[in-house]
């Protein structure tokens, strides 16, 4: 393709920390500024921060600093929050920057001199929460002045941008330009908006009521309007006014992302602003909806804003990622839920993405010494290989045109859907029977084919999860850092023989209550000794004082270890953590049951030599009966069977 593609986020006011919508808008930006990279287009990715107005002022007062300290602090703490989400910005932009403020001002002066700005007393009504001069009909249906503390009656002389002889030539832009708002809805909205007659935009405020702010530059009693001085942040970035050929480069913007709160601001008065300037609309502006709490809206005052960083530091930052981006349909309100972060994450990423990768790596592993097998390569038509391929190219196709129409929620979970299907082909493959039955070429095949549907669906999800895919990526021995996307249709791309590493748990299930009513890994807890403050521990240590919690060589040689091979694995109906296994120790077989099913699948496990304590005396579980218990080693969500370093036969003494 190789185009160049421009893409831009709000600026972010700094009077408060960054919250879940703020790391959505800038997500998405991000996913999309990534992906257009991969497929080789130039790429400008802008977001920063909106320091001036009366919102930053207050907190600041608030705050008992200066409004420049308060930008000062907030800004590291938005962009610490980019750094922590891998976001790749190619720009920031602080409205409080030289490079900026100075293009504000020519661009007034020139408006000024050209007579689009113009001074006149203002008598009418005044919403001081977004900071515009409104008129009565834009009251809530019902209310007055007096029932609306937020609204007041103010005289004051200002300048006034003409913005309301554009109305026609807008009108007629949006209808022409069918894209120019999306999605559509948002610009029968704007459309909707301007049939009432459009009002001039007050562009000032006196110092002697707001003074942070770009001072005009034909009158210095005054400051401009914040989103008069915020707009034109989109063009003052690239260079307008100051670098022609990075502007022209740049500019105009193919999309700029926003919430649906600001669709006014970005799809009336900055395209009569760009009409005035003589300068190129944007190709796109994009508002899409809100995060909600529940059904409630988020605010600071409800105390349910969501803080990113929180889960971030709960669940990880590729999983923050897949989150959100999933999650909204873009356009759409979406409601968070810490449950519905879990049960997302569990499904796709836990038990589809993470355990395809395990499952896979343990498998060449174990089947082909850790070694890419060299599997033929060529599909009869309905086999599995030509079905399986055929899915993963559907996701290919589905991410192509989500990306072009900002539906990433539906590539990403078209990439998901590839990923269980690669995960069903290997079930109908069972290839832990083509290695028993030594069909070696089949079981070949299947490695290979699982191996290379994975490695586009990690190309796939690549922009949405940079460091988990690349993980992916490395384990398949390919560049974890760069997936070669345009070779995504093509079949055979891994070299056979390449080294697959394990890689460690890539997504560990999320439980979220801890395990109350269940049982530890192995499947039955010896009973706790009873506890007594009046009785003395029995063993003594070598000086002869009792150690609580030390024991002696015979306490271990009374527990006896074996390893065991396991020959059949199952889940037991009603018990989610439960699994039902069979292992031989030595030539007897055993029925064990244990509490590993959150972390292992049936078919992981079957061939596998684990370590039992077979002298335990039998429990029933969920009415199983278990003879013995394995060993695991556990931390936090963590689990992992205890397993021999070396090939060797099953019921050896395990010391
Ligand atoms: N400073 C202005 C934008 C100027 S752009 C030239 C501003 N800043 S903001 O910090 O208040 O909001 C920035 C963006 O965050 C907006 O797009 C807004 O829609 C978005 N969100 C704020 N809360 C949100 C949710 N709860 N959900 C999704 N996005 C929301 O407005």
């Amino acid at each position: 393709m190789n185009e160049r593609f421009t893409i831009t986020t709000p600026i972010y006011y700094v009077n408060d920390k960054p919250h879940i919508g703020h790391a959505y808008t800038t997500i998405l930006a991000d996913v999309l500024a990534r992906y257009h990279r991969l497929l080789g287009d130039d790429t400008f990715f802008l977001t920063g921060t909106d320091e001036h107005g009366q919102k930053v002022q207050k907190a600041a007062e608030k705050a008992g600093i200066t409004p420049r300290e308060q930008a000062d602090q907030t800004v590291v703490r938005f962009q610490d929050l980019w750094k922590k989400l891998e976001i790749t910005h190619d720009d920031f932009i602080r409205t409080t920057e030289e490079r900026h403020t100075k293009v504000v001002q020519d661009i007034l002066q020139d408006l000024y001199d050209r007579g689009e700005i113009y001074k006149a007393e203002y008598d009418g009504l005044y919403d001081v929460t977004s900071e515009t001069f409104i008129t009565e009909k834009d009251l809530p249906e019902g209310k007055s002045v007096e029932d609306l503390p937020n609204i007041t009656r103010i005289k004051e002389t200002n300048y006034f941008f003409r913005m309301s002889k554009y109305q026609d030539w807008l009108i007629e832009y949006i209808e022409q330009n069918p894209s120019f708002i999306l999605p559509s809805f948002r610009r029968n909205e704007t459309l909707g908006f301007l049939r009432k007659p459009l009002q001039d935009l007050c562009i000032s405020r006196p110092k002697s009521r707001l003074n942070w702010g770009i001072e005009l530059p034909f009158d210095s009693d005054y400051v401009c309007y914040v989103w008069f001085d915020a707009l034109v942040n989109y063009i003052s970035a690239p260079g307008y006014l100051r670098d022609d050929d990075r502007f022209a480069k740049w500019w105009p913007c193919d999309i700029h992302l926003i919430g649906k709160d600001i669709l006014t601001t970005h799809t009336v008065y900055w395209p009569t602003m760009l009409k005035a300037m003589g300068v190129e609309q944007p190709r796109t502006i994009f508002a899409h909806g809100w995060w909600l709490f529940g059904e409630a809206k988020m605010s600071k005052s409800l105390g349910n804003v969501v803080n990113p960083m929180d889960l971030i530091e709960a669940y990880g930052v590729d999983a923050f990622r897949y989150f959100v981006t999933t999650e909204m349909i873009p356009g759409q309100d979406a409601s968070f839920s810490e449950d519905a972060f879990i049960r997302r994450y569990n499904a796709d990423l836990a038990n589809d993405l993470g355990n395809l990768l395990s499952r896979l790596s343990n498998m060449i592993g174990r089947y082909c010494d850790g070694k890419l097998p060299d599997g033929n390569r060529t599909f009869d038509d309905g086999s599995p290989e030509r079905l399986l391929w055929n899915d993963v190219q559907i996701a290919v196709d589905a991410m192509a045109s989500a990306v072009n129409d900002l539906r990433i929620d539906q590539g990403a979970t078209a990439a998901v859907s590839a990923v269980k299907n690669i995960n069903r082909y290997l079930e109908i493959k069972q290839p832990w029977t083509l290695a028993k039955q030594e069909q070696h070429e089949e079981l070949h095949r299947t490695l290979y084919t699982a191996a290379e549907a994975l490695r586009v669906a990690s190309a796939l999800l690549f922009p949405v999860m940079p460091s988990k895919m690349g993980e992916v990526r490395h384990a398949l021995g390919l560049d974890a850092t760069r997936p070669d996307i345009a070779r995504l249709k093509e079949f055979g791309v891994l070299q056979p023989g390449t080294a697959i590493t394990p890689p460690g748990s890539l997504f560990p299930r999320i439980e979220r209550e801890k395990a109350t009513d269940t049982e530890p890994p192995g499947s039955v807890q010896p009973p706790e000794p009873p506890r007594s403050a009046n009785k003395a521990p029995k063993e003594k240590a070598e000086s002869g004082a009792a150690v609580p919690g030390v024991i002696t060589i015979e306490d271990v040689a009374k527990v006896e270890m074996r390893t065991a091979r396991v020959v059949d694995a199952e889940a037991i109906k009603g018990a989610d953590k439960l699994l039902r296994l069979e292992v031989m120790i030595g030539d007897k077989r055993r029925q064990i049951v244990a509490g590993i099913a959150l972390h292992y699948k049936p078919d992981d496990l079957i061939g596998k030599t684990v370590v039992v304590i077979t002298n335990l005396k039998p429990a029933k579980l969920r009415g199983v009966e278990s003879n013995g218990m394995l060993l695991a080693a556990t931390r936090g969500e963590k689990l992992t069977l205890i397993t021999v370093d070396r090939e060797i036969s099953s019921g050896a003494t395990v010391r």
